[in-house]
């Protein structure tokens, strides 16, 4: 029978949380739903770990707010902004050639899903 998978998390964790020890620097994160609620928690935890992070967002003021707000208090600069409705695959594809890198979604691209 394989091994139990366990795991130190629990209902109480947050993203900062697991986080902690991890070095992500030299990889990049593109965070849907990043300007509110969840995905602003995750953009800040991935850029706390020196992960360059892009904010895929409809709203690209309210993007750009929370950009500059992480930039701040994580003091990564590595913070970009994209426009993104995942409703629309002209959006989708549109984001992709401005955003996606050289692969689909670039090399070392981890794509998180708010
Ligand atoms: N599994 C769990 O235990 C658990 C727990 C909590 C939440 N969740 C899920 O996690 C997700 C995020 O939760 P939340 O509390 O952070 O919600 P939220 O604050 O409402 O955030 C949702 C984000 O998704 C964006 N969005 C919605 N439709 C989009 C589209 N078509 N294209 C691009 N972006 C779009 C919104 O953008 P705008 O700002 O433009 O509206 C917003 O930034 C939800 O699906 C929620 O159900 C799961």
């Amino acid at each position: 029978m394989p091994a139990r998978v366990t795991t130190p998390f629990g209902s109480a964790t947050t993203a900062m949380d697991v986080m902690r020890g991890v070095d992500l620097g030299g990889t990049r994160a593109i965070v849907t739903g990043s300007a509110s609620g969840i995905g602003v928690a995750t953009a800040r935890a991935l850029a706390t770990a020196g992960a360059d992070v892009t904010l895929a967002v409809r709203n690209s003021a309210a993007g750009e707010a929370v950009a500059d707000d992480i930039k701040q208090t994580t003091h990564n600069q590595h913070l970009a902004v994209g426009q993104l409705d995942l409703s629309d695959l002209r959006s989708v594809r549109a984001f992709l050639t401005l955003h996606g890198g050289s692969s689909p979604m670039g090399s070392q691209a981890t794509c998180l899903m708010g």
